[in-house]
């Protein structure tokens, strides 16, 4: 299993046009002197998308701006597509075990989500936390969300996870969108309110042992875009 430190030393950066997007691994930041320049980026951009002219007013600041600040991207990796230069989608992952702690294990609790993931056949040393799958609506329905999903798919396996874990808006039907893209509903769970998106949250897993054919070949695609070394060979399909 590739920790951080490991990450740092495997990675070669990527930065590679695919289907006339650049695409690019963001690497956790928390041990940096200075927060990168492209977290504010990602962080106005994902306000502004989420702020929806208005539609949520949180993500927009006092002085005009927007933001969407969140203390787990310093931990994350982070999967962007750019269009001329401008960031027009993102989804990032964080490695449960890196977390201090993670939005699933705050609502959960550590006990009740080692129990759901030893139910999957997983263990917080080998899950990860998926969100902020966000792609601007002027860039939409060009298969721009399957390739950012499919980053994190070939991220997660090459740092040896097994599975990743993520809350789905229900509102908007993303569900069904993360449903189409083989993950599945954690059995034994309601929606839960999560008001500052203005939605209710579903928790669903993606099982990367039991892959279908056309996610891991876009997985596999993805990993070579992102230039990720591979360690434990190219995603397999499981079903
Ligand atoms: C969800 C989102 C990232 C999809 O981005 P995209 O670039 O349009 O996605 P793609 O074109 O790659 O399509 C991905 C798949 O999801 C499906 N999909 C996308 N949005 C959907 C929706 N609202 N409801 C149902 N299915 C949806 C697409 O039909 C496609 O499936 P298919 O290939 O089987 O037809 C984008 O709509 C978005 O940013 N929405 C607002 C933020 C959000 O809701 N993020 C999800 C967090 S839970």
């Amino acid at each position: 299993m590739i920790s951080i430190d490991d990450a740092e030393t495997h990675f070669k950066r990527g930065g590679f046009t695919f289907d006339g997007y650049e695409w690019r691994l963001e690497l956790p930041c928390s041990s940096r002197d200075s927060q990168p320049d492209w977290l504010e980026e990602l962080s106005a951009m994902r306000g502004r998308i989420i702020y929806d002219q208005g539609h949520r007013p949180a993500f927009r600041q006092t002085d005009g701006r927007f933001a969407d600040p969140d203390p787990v991207d310093a931990l994350s990796f982070h999967v962007t597509a750019r269009a001329s230069g401008n960031l027009v989608g993102c989804a990032r992952l964080l490695k449960c075990a890196d977390a201090h702690t993670n939005w699933t294990e705050s609502l959960l609790g550590a006990r009740r989500l080692e129990h759901i993931l030893n139910t999957l056949n997983s263990a917080t040393g080998m899950a990860g936390e998926s969100g902020r799958w966000i792609v601007a609506p002027e860039h939409r329905g060009r298969r721009v969300g399957r390739y950012l999903m499919a980053g994190v798919y070939a991220t997660a396996h090459w740092l040896g996870l097994r599975t990743i874990l993520g809350w789905s808006g229900t509102h908007e039907r993303q569900d069904r969108a993360f449903m189409s893209m083989g993950w599945q509903p954690v059995d034994g769970f309601g929606t839960f309110p999560a008001p500052q998106f203005d939605d209710e949250v579903r928790l669903m897993y993606f099982d990367l042992t039991r892959v279908k054919r056309v996610q891991v070949e876009l997985s596999n695609q993805m990993s070579q875009v992102l230039e990720l070394s591979q360690p434990a060979g190219c995603l397999a399909a499981g079903v």
